[in-house]
């Protein structure tokens, strides 16, 4: 009875007006109805991105939209210098190797945000402008720990480089504050399903003047991913192939929802939901995984389970007891870290369910707990309500 809580950090619960949207029958896309939503949403996904440049939508998941980004700008044996700030950077990476890519790794212990002056020392170091890229993920969901990319844009320039700024916000876009033109990313890489609260199936590549420039003059062997062809076809609000039309009406509506708000409040928002949800992880006694006390991401909170417990089987009693999903520890991370999403349409008592659940699971698991998390939560609900 009652809904699932779909607490990982992405996919997202979707509004039910996304959800009435998406259901509508499919219309013809080559049709002039079609064409007037395809101009009004390829317009109107520019501002969540924070640029005035083309947003290019694939009908893929995020990994699709990785693949553009790599293939458009990028060709087989170029060297590409990635940040890897969690489990998501070291499969971009495996990604860029299997596409001939040569990735050159600054590693981490996953537990910061991206350090822009180790990416500015390499780049200096770099004087015939070998590396071609720098890839560094936003959001790190693996983690819960954001980057500051400003800074890293600031690091490049510093260096006088001309590589390329690439940037995932698959689960930043739309919940963390992102400005693609004003911190000089070239393509920005985003998916439907986390903070634009849709079903996954969209992939998006917000590109720069430079990076499709870079397009022009070269990138790898390319059909699908190929910018060229739907930047054509969508300056007439169509797209070269068949689009994913439903996901395009639920697309519409979650914008108008995100305008309706103003972005400044959904930023605010999950700010909120992301403190209350520290509060609770610290009166638990238990341990963020985020070390940066300024990048605690606004997405989801990475929670380290003590010694001797096992978060999957922490997650598995709270799926089967209370029908609630956590995400699980991905990669270095498995069965240490469970991670709680507070993202996509939900509330302030979506979000004291999710933490009740937490909280008894907790306890029913025998995993210590030091003080009441969902009463401290709270208490920071109270402090922000009305905001
Ligand atoms: C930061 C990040 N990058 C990449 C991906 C891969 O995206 P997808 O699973 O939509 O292909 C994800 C998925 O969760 C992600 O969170």
């Amino acid at each position: 009875m009652g809904r699932h809580f779909l607490q990982i950090p992405g996919p997202s619960p979707e509004p039910d007006a996304v959800l009435r949207a998406i259901s509508a029958t499919t219309i013809d896309h080559r049709g002039p109805e079609f064409q007037q939503l395809g101009l009004r949403v390829l317009e109107a996904v520019k501002p969540v991105f924070g640029t005035t440049n083309p947003v290019i939508i694939y009908s893929s998941s995020g990994t699709g939209a990785w693949e553009g980004a790599l293939a458009n700008t990028l060709s087989p044996g170029d060297q590409v210098l990635f940040y890897e700030t969690g489990h998501f950077a070291s499969l971009w990476v495996e990604m860029a190797s299997r596409l001939g890519l040569k990735p050159e790794v600054i590693d981490s212990d996953w537990r910061h945000g991206v350090d822009a002056e180790a990416i500015g020392a390499r780049l200096e170091q770099d004087t015939d402008h070998t590396i071609k890229a720098v890839c560094c993920v936003h959001n790190e969901t693996s983690t819960g720990v954001t980057s500051d990319i400003r800074a890293v844009r600031e690091a490049i320039d510093r260096a006088g480089h001309p590589a390329l700024l690439m940037v995932d916000t698959i689960s930043g876009l739309g919940s963390a504050d992102y400005r693609h033109d004003e911190w000089g990313v070239d393509v920005t890489i985003a998916g439907s399903q986390k903070g634009l609260m849709l079903p996954p199936g969209l992939g998006f590549n917000a590109v720069s003047d430079k990076a499709i420039e870079a397009s022009r003059r070269g990138g790898a062997a390319r059909s699908y991913w190929d910018w060229e062809p739907i930047l054509a076809a969508n300056e007439r609000g169509f797209w070269p192939t068949t689009p994913s039309t439903n996901l395009l009406f639920g697309l519409e509506v979650a914008l108008q929802m995100f305008a309706e708000e103003g972005l400044e409040n959904v930023l605010a928002r999950h700010q909120r939901h992301a403190a209350a949800t520290r509060a609770a992880v610290n009166a638990w006694g238990l341990e963020v995984l985020c070390l940066d006390e300024p990048y605690h991401s606004p997405v989801l909170t990475a929670v380290l389970m003590p010694e001797g417990h096992d978060a999957d089987a922490f997650r598995a009693l709270v799926l089967d007891r209370f029908d609630m999903s956590l995400g699980a520890g991905l990669g270095r991370l498995a069965g240490t870290v469970f991670r709680i999403g507070h993202l996509g349409w939900i509330n302030d008592l979506t979000l004291m369910g999710a933490l009740a659940g937490v909280q008894m699971g907790l306890r029913l698991s025998g995993v210590p707990v030091a003080g009441d998390g969902v009463a401290a939560a709270m208490t920071v609900l109270e402090e922000g309500a009305g905001a």
